[in-house]
């Protein structure tokens, strides 16, 4: 089940400028930064409580945050579910018509497996689900 929104992603075309900012303006502490390969994205994250912010920079061109900043500029990408049974979760959206994006769930960033559902079955929010890796 979904325990609770575990992050807000957040597209970026300059990490360091969008640390600056959280960390001036909000005053925000950043926790760390991490470069996610098989995303060609490099993260930031910043603790709100027990929900983070993560901070996405494409390495690439061929990186899907290269081609949302293209179609929408920076701005809210996605929104992060935690769930304690992502493979579950993903039987569920399935059965209930969700698109999948990836059937089966990945590394991504912080120790998380990962997986996202499509914007266009989502209501136009591209949803993750993750669960911290045992
Ligand atoms: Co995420």
């Amino acid at each position: 089940m979904i325990t609770r929104i575990d992050h807000l992603g957040i597209a970026v075309t300059s990490l360091d400028e969008a640390i600056t900012y959280y960390e001036n303006v909000l005053g925000l502490i950043c926790e760390g930064r991490e470069e996610v390969e098989s995303q060609n994205v490099r993260t930031a994250f910043f603790a709100v409580g027990d929900v983070h912010i993560e901070l996405l920079e494409p390495t690439s061109d061929e990186s899907p945050i290269a081609k949302f900043l293209a179609k929408n500029g920076p701005g809210i990408h996605h929104v992060a579910f935690a769930t304690d049974d992502i493979t579950g979760q993903l039987a569920r959206a399935k059965d209930h018509g969700a698109r999948l994006i990836h059937e089966e769930p990945f590394a991504g960033a912080g120790d998380k497996l990962v997986a996202f559902l499509h914007p266009k079955s989502t209501f136009g929010v591209l949803t993750e689900f993750c669960q911290t890796a045992r």
